[in-house]
């Protein structure tokens, strides 16, 4: 059934309730024309820390059991009912296959339950739009580069329009924030690794160690983690029984200056990348950088920097909130579709894809 009809047509603004679950965030957003917050609801997984990592299983019990509550809160924070929003919106994949089934499942009995559109989502699109909340999209002038970077992805983009978008790299192994994620789990840090990382990394030594940059030839818009990764493991197997130690001097520089010097790393691998693709699109007007490890300030400074240098602009997501997952960047992912097609917003049940990619 296509909602294809007049009321969307010259409605003055389009209300979009979003749901994402493709990881360990159960989240519910509301956004106004794809900008404007209403609200912005993510309720995290703390029990995956003790494992170190995500565990696919608990995520999806867990999603399961917070969806709702999850959509409540939202709702009263925008001060809505349902009733009152036009579109539904869920991230469809990529992501935990079983995690994805539990947000699609909700959207889509919402979608039956309510008769409202629902419009199905590509978590890295959103990643990459993440960068109009809370923005004039009239500021933003194409082509651009974006780097989402996170923790299942770190992959280069070549943007035209809001929506016409080239893939130009992406990694060949782990993914930034995965690398992140284990530099932490190695040093004995809790998880998620890169908020505690770059934390460390401000006390330590950036020029203590030097890690590897694989930058995979002269050419290659690709990147490659893993390496960085091992040497970050050689390092911790050298220093002998440094971190079973109980909290000394010697084990607090340690941990510090190994999180510079990994940050270090990454910071010059993103900047050498950046500076290819500049060079080979010289049209490029500005640089977005997105998604859970657009947090991190080193990294941030050092293109904001290079963007400076080529006088072009460089944008983050308005808040800390949409660089990691969020459902706000899902319902302006949606509506950027929406504008486009309107026939996609239709009553129905959406499938997952835990591999949906982004053309
Ligand atoms: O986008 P996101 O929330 O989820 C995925 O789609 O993966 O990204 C999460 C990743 C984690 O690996 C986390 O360690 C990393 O983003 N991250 C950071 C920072 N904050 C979150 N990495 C480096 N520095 C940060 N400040
Ligand atoms: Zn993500």
């Amino acid at each position: 059934m296509s909602c294809e009809n007049k009321i969307f047509k010259y409605a003055m603004f389009v209300r979009i309730l979003a749901f994402e679950t493709s990881c360990d965030d159960t989240a519910v957003a509301i956004v106004e024309n794809g900008t404007r917050v209403l609200s912005n609801v993510r309720i995290s997984q703390v029990e995956h820390e003790k494992w170190g990592g995500v565990v696919p299983e608990i995520a999806a019990r867990l999603h399961a059991e917070n969806w709702r509550g999850a959509l409540e809160r939202c709702l009263e924070e925008a001060s809505l009912i349902v009733e009152n929003i036009d579109i539904l919106a869920v991230t469809q994949g990529p992501g935990l296959q079983t995690s994805l089934l539990t947000g699609t499942t909700a959207a889509s009995f919402l979608s039956q339950f309510f008769q409202k559109p629902l419009i199905p989502v590509q978590h890295i699109r959103g990643h990459i739009n993440s960068i109009i909340l809370e923005r004039n999209l009239e500021e933003i002038k194409y082509p651009v580069l974006v780097l989402t970077v996170s923790g299942g992805h770190t992959d280069m983009f070549f943007q035209t329009s809001s929506i016409d978008i080239e893939k130009l790299g992406g990694t060949l192994d782990d993914a930034a924030g995965e690398a992140f994620d284990k530099c932490a789990k190695m040093l004995g840090l809790g998880y998620p690794g890169g908020p505690i990382v770059s934390k460390e990394a401000e006390k330590g030594d950036p020029k203590k160690i030097r890690f590897p940059r694989p930058l995979l030839g002269k050419e290659s818009l690709d990147f490659s983690f893993s390496g960085i990764k091992a040497a970050v493991y050689r390092e911790v197997e050298k220093s002998g029984e440094i971190l079973n130690q109980v909290q000394n001097d010697n084990k607090e520089k340690f941990i510090a200056d190994v999180c510079a010097s990994f940050q270090q790393a990454v910071v010059d691998v993103f900047v050498k990348k950046v500076v290819r693709a500049l060079e080979r699109y010289p049209e490029i007007k500005a640089v977005h950088f997105t998604g859970g490890v657009s947090a991190n300030t080193a990294i941030r400074e050092a293109l904001e920097k290079l963007c400076i240098q080529n006088d072009i602009q460089f944008r983050v997501p308005s808040k800390f909130e949409y660089c990691t997952d969020n459902a706000a960047m899902i319902a302006a992912e949606a509506f950027l579709q929406y504008q486009k097609d309107p026939s996609i917003a239709k009553i129905q049940f959406v499938d997952c894809d835990s591999r949906l990619k982004v053309n």
